[in-house]
């Protein structure tokens, strides 16, 4: 009876065990966690869409129109000569190529080699974090034309 109890206790032990593994998160690298961790820094973290993705009349930003590019929505409150007043497409990584998002995200700089313009913001990522980014952007549908 007592052999019969232990053997129960330790079969729900298990059970509760491998209940417990199933729920864990995949850690975020490789395949499509890469892809799952880019969408988490671009949505939840460094913002892209906020300035990348066109807005509705309601000044709310258009999911079905994500990171097709837009003009910036604000302006700054002194005059700044090298103001840019469009984001370019990001959806599919738009006309960048890889080295290109590596200048911009690991460097700070335009793929030309040139300062950024505000306000677009000077990342220095690290290559893991880049290349996440690039993953997610490319899984993202370009724009129709
Ligand atoms: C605060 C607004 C804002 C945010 C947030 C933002 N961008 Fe930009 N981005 C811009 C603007 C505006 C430009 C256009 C700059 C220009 O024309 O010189 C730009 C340009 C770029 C470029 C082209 C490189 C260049 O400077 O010409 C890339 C690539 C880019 N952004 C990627 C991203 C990614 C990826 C993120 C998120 C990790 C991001 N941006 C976040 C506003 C923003």
């Amino acid at each position: 009876m007592k052999k019969t109890l232990v053997a129960v206790m330790v079969l729900m032990a298990g059970m509760c065990w491998v209940a417990a593994s199933a729920q864990k998160p995949v850690a975020p690298t490789g395949g499509n966690g890469q892809v799952e961790r880019g969408r988490y820094l671009v949505e939840d973290v460094a913002m892209c869409g906020e300035c990348h993705s066109p807005r509705d009349d309601q000044g709310q930003l258009d999911h079905s129109r994500w990171l097709q590019g837009a003009p910036v929505w604000f302006t700054p409150n002194q005059a700044y000569s090298d103001w840019a007043f469009r984001a370019p497409p990001l959806a599919g990584q738009g006309s960048f190529t890889d080295a290109d998002m590596i200048m911009v995200l690991e460097k700070g700089l335009q793929p030309t080699g040139r300062a950024i313009r505000p306000p677009m913001h000077v990342y220095h990522m690290s290559h893991e974090d880049a290349e996440a980014i690039m993953a997610y952007l490319k899984s993202v549908p370009p724009m129709r034309q």
